[in-house]
């Protein structure tokens, strides 16, 4: 694991979006080039030997980290998008947020029943977009090995949510 300060780039915003949250944002992370690298190569360095063959990150944020983190890999990426933005048929799912509620999507034929899954996002709070987007890849069939992130919200349990869909292996640099 890193000693990198992760978090010292990481800015709490007070009631963003609404009242009661502290919103992360992990914009100032991205944004330093040795934040950047260091994010991509920890979480793939956690994964290396697990034989993935492909990331899945939900939009939007799980973009950013999705894509390095698979090429990181030598695995492909798979975007989980928010509704109607996938032009062939999908897989759907929908699931609460700690603010508000929506819906993921996945192209049915992007994931093989012999992939290895790793989904990976910017952060998990209540643990409902990442279980979400592993029922989409436990619906195709595919194997999913674990999810990674930057940040975990701890006091939000997630990883009861998150075991729901089984014993896989959760990995947060913070
Ligand atoms: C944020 C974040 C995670 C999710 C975590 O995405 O990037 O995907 O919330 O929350 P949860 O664990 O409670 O599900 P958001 O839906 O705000 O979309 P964005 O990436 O487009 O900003
Ligand atoms: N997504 C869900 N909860 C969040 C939070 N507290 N900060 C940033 N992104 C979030």
């Amino acid at each position: 694991m890193s000693d990198f300060n992760f978090e010292s780039l990481i800015v709490d915003i007070p009631d963003y979006p609404e009242p009661g949250v502290v919103f992360k944002d992990i914009t100032p992370l991205f944004a330093d080039p040795d934040g950047l690298r260091e994010t991509v190569v920890t979480i793939a360095d956690h994964f290396r030997d697990a034989g993935i063959t492909k990331v899945v990150g939900p939009e939007a944020r799980g973009f950013i980290v999705g894509v390095p983190v698979a090429m990181e890999l030598g695995a492909g990426f798979i975007p989980a998008r928010k509704p109607g933005k996938l032009p062939r048929d999908t897989y759907s799912v929908s699931y609460e947020l700690e603010y508000g509620t929506d819906s993921l999507e996945i192209h049915k034929d992007a994931i093989k029943p012999g992939d290895k899954v790793l989904i990976v996002d910017d952060l998990i709070a209540t643990g409902g977009t990442a279980a979400a987007t592993g029922k989409l890849v436990q619906q195709i069939g595919a194997e999913l090995v674990g999810f990674a992130c930057i940040l975990e919200l701890q006091f939000l349990n997630p990883r009861t949510t998150l075991a729901e869909s089984g014993n896989h292996d959760v990995f947060s640099l913070i």
